[in-house]
């Protein structure tokens, strides 16, 4: 790593809007110089709330997911604009769980990459391979595929926007963290994807994140790696505690 590392934390269905506002005020006075850039994402009912806390600090929120339609009958969806309303820095978007669990398909997640980028809020993209994948050797060809799809149509401009999140699904929530080898392997690998579909400047200064089991007594180890630019943390981010460690380690 030889960027400032980002480190976000990504809230998924946890913490009220007390619990979102209590740790958000802990959180902004206990940074003082650390290194890290702190993202954070809780869920949408809170986001209001928690960018009133964050917005004289460094730290940036930003929503879990979005539609990508301007506006619309969609019932139960909320937009870019809303999300711009309320200032939001970033969007998780492609998250294994948004793939699996509410079957997003890739397409679906090019059209809210894009739609992200037209708005000025910047995507985190998540890509990572199953265990099923991985056991059958083609964890290079899905990260290929996700990225080729994903980014369709997005331009080297906008493409310097763009944050990437190597998340190996069998790695989330299970304790089972990639070993160092492995996550640098495939952070190399989706650097030659991006020099491929972009050109090697753009693929060396994009930021892509590990996610998957990080926790404070593995995090220096993984930013330790050369292509390891900082971590998308679900578990270890919702104690602060433990979260500062990480960011104090980072
Ligand atoms: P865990 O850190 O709980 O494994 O979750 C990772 C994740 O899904 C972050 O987006």
């Amino acid at each position: 790593m030889e960027k400032n590392p980002i480190i976000a934390g990504n809230w998924k269905m946890y913490k009220t809007i007390k619990e979102t506002k209590d740790f958000l005020e802990k959180l902004s006075s206990s940074l003082n110089n650390q290194r890290a850039n702190v993202y954070i994402a809780p869920s949408f009912i809170s986001l209001f709330f928690a960018k009133e806390i964050a917005k004289d600090t460094k730290i940036k929120i930003g929503s879990q997911n979005m539609h990508y339609e301007s506006e619309g009958a969609f019932t139960g969806e909320i937009s870019p604009g809303m999300l711009k309303e309320i200032d939001m820095d970033f969007v998780i978007l492609g998250h294994s769980e948004r793939r699996n669990v509410f079957k997003e398909d890739n397409s679906l997640i090019n059209k809210k990459v894009l739609s992200s980028l037209e708005n000025n809020i910047q995507p985190i993209l998540c890509i990572g391979e199953t265990e099923k994948e991985r056991d059958s050797n083609s964890t290079n060809e899905v990260l290929e595929d996700q990225l080729t799809k994903n980014l369709l149509n997005v331009s080297k401009t906008q493409m310097k926007n763009v944050i990437i999140a190597y998340e190996p699904v069998w790695a989330i929530g299970t304790g089972k963290t990639a070993t160092p080898d492995i996550a640098e392997n495939a952070h190399l690998y989706i650097r030659k994807v991006i020099t491929k579909l972009y050109d090697k400047d753009i693929a060396n200064s994009t930021y892509i994140l590990y996610g998957g089991s990080v926790k404070p007594d593995n995090i220096e180890i993984l930013l330790g790696q050369h292509n390891i630019d900082g971590a998308l943390i679900g578990g270890a981010s919702l104690k602060i505690d433990t979260f500062l460690e990480i960011i104090n380690k980072s």
